[in-house]
């Protein structure tokens, strides 16, 4: 059925960037931000979009792409739909895994952490911070539910634009972040050759230890 895609030749030699093993940052966030700022200079759209993986309670992984919102000294928050299958997944196991790929840099970062629900102020704030459009699109779906094939979306936005004539959009309360806080960070960049270069760092609870691992 593939025989016309020649997968075994698909492939690059990665060379652009290493990690100086001899000078390293003690806190991975800070070596985050440092990539962060590179890939956004070069992708400034979607340098924040990662995929987020999630464990349900019968041991199904799943994973979709999300936006990081925000990244501080505790973690790194997106925001969602309290009622999607993310969050149930989240509800009942809060272990998750990020991974952001900046392919222009041939860098990817994995962050396992636990993912906990942001206060309800510090979601109004980024909630109020959207365009309008974007507020009342958090109140048009249960995001994840089944609809009919021939649901109209567009209807129900004229009727919440018409509902919100004139009014605040209020974030709806089933709306809001979770922020990662990260447990295990690992850098990685693509070397030449396979012989790449990788970088993990685990917290104890208390503070970051670093190591290098085998390509
Ligand atoms: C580029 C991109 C960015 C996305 N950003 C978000 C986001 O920040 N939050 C979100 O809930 N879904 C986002 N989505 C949609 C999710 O990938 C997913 O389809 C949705 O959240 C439902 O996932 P779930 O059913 O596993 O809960 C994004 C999708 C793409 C492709």
């Amino acid at each position: 059925m593939n025989q016309e895609i020649d997968f075994k030749n698909i492939r690059i030699n990665y060379k652009k960037s290493k990690i100086d093993f001899n000078n390293l940052q003690d806190c991975p966030i800070a070596l985050f931000l440092d990539w962060f700022r590179e890939a956004l200079r070069i992708n400034k759209d979607e340098a924040n979009a990662c995929v987020l993986s999630t464990v349900s309670t019968n041991n199904r992984p799943s994973s979709r792409v999300v936006l990081v919102k925000e990244i501080n000294k505790e973690g790194f928050t997106f925001f969602t739909n309290y009622k999607s299958d993310k969050s149930i997944d989240i509800d009942d196991n809060p272990n998750v895994s990020l991974n952001f790929y900046w392919r222009e840099l041939e860098r990817q970062v994995r962050i396992c952490g636990i993912a906990k629900k942001i206060s309800a102020s510090d979601s109004d704030n980024y909630f109020n911070s959207r365009p309008r459009d974007s507020q009342i699109g958090a109140w048009l779906s249960d995001q994840s539910l089944s609809v009919s094939m021939d649901h109209n979306f567009m209807k129900d936005l004229d009727t919440l634009q018409i509902k919100f004539e004139g009014k605040e959009v209020e974030r709806p309360l089933y709306w809001g972040g979770y922020c990662v806080y990260p447990r295990k960070v690992e850098f990685w960049q693509g070397r030449p050759s396979r012989l790449h270069h990788r970088l993990k760092y685990s917290f104890d609870g208390e503070r970051w230890s670093k190591e290098r691992l085998a390509p």
